[in-house]
């Protein structure tokens, strides 16, 4: 393996030859490890000609995260005092769900996706430009070497090029008019080389245990129409006791990646003494060294038997759970 501080320090030492002693750089944080350690990384190099963007997009799974639900000042207070980013934070719910609204296909879901958040990205980008005088010359991203060769896999390593299997939207998803150059500190690392490089600029654990999540968010987890009766509200309840139970039980470091689905079928159930007909819900929990292959975790029943309890005991609308058993191959880890 390599020695982070030294990666760290080479990295640190690129970025400030790279950047001119007046340009500005933007960077959108979307509350996950990748982009935090990209955007640290950056700080430490050029300081405050770092500007970062934090779009609520509707579709982060506060809940469960580091910060608290629904408590965005607390997602701003983190990054600021914590982490020393500084960080505008914009409201686009609207923006995105009104775009998504109806929308079922997969792809097209993630293309819309990408492309409000380069039209909410522009828009910090001209703002910032009236703010400092002049145009942003980079864009921080944190693409991580499993994304690089997944979307666009590297000349002699087998893997095909004729076809994507799914548009990770923060992998060259530009705003095109712009002329934005890119700054990617992690484009070399793997996920764990990513969190050991977080920690030696000490950002704090709990924050860098965080499991990865995926850039369209809640999106990928709901199958078809997002905007559909309050399927993104009865995800978070789910993912929300997900989540918890398993910190609770300890194993939420030995885990890549669990989180809940909602599906959008209804079955038929008995709560209390009525007949329901309500919303299935799968659970879904995943081992992997860097996300390109996974298997399925094993949880023991008893902790299957506690969760399914509590979900069905506490989310309405949910009288169904499920849990995944498929690996990546053939499945990947999220549903879309
Ligand atoms: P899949 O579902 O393709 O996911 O097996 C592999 C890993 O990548 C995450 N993922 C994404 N991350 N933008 C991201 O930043 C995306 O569009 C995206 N799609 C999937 C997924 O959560 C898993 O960790």
């Amino acid at each position: 393996g390599w020695n982070m501080e030294d990666v760290l320090e080479e990295e640190i030492k690129v970025i400030k030859a790279m950047v001119g002693p007046e340009d500005h750089v933007i960077c959108a944080l979307s509350g996950g490890v990748d982009s935090t350690v990209a955007a640290t990384v950056v700080h430490k190099a050029i300081g405050d000609r770092l500007h970062c963007v934090f779009v609520d997009n509707a579709l982060t799974s506060v809940l469960h995260q580091y910060f608290r639900y629904k408590e965005r000042e607390r997602v701003m207070a983190t990054f600021e005092s914590d982490l020393h980013l500084p960080v505008t934070c914009v409201d686009a719910t609207e923006e995105f769900l009104s775009k998504l609204k109806g929308v079922t296909e997969p792809e097209m879901k993630r293309k819309i996706i990408g492309k409000e958040f380069i039209n909410i990205f522009d828009i910090f980008a001209h703002d910032l430009e009236k703010k400092v005088g002049k145009k942003p010359t980079y864009l921080v991203q944190g693409t991580l070497y499993p994304d690089v060769i997944e979307s666009c896999p590297p000349p002699g390593s087998g893997r095909t090029h004729s076809h994507t299997i799914k548009s990770h939207h923060n992998v060259g998803g530009l705003p095109k008019d712009m002329k934005l150059k890119l700054i990617e500190p992690l484009k070399l690392l793997f996920k764990d080389e990513v969190r050991a490089m977080g920690k030696i600029m000490n950002i704090p654990v709990a924050f860098l245990r965080r499991h990865p999540f995926p850039g369209p968010g809640l999106a990928v987890r709901i199958p078809g129409d997002v905007t559909a009766g309050n399927s993104l509200d009865i995800l978070r309840q789910v993912d929300e006791i997900f989540i918890q139970s398993i910190k609770d039980a300890g194993i939420y470091d030995e885990i890549w990646q669990a989180f809940a689905v909602f599906l959008p079928v209804k079955t038929v159930g008995v709560q209390g003494d009525q007949r329901t007909h309500s919303h299935a819900v799968a659970l879904r929990a995943v081992t992997s060294q860097d996300g390109m292959t996974a298997d399925w975790y094993y949880f023991d029943f008893k902790f299957l038997d506690d969760v399914s309890r509590k979900i069905c005991n506490s989310v309405r609308g949910v009288n169904r759970v499920l849990l995944d058993i498929t690996s990546k191959p053939p499945s990947t880890i999220e549903w879309e």
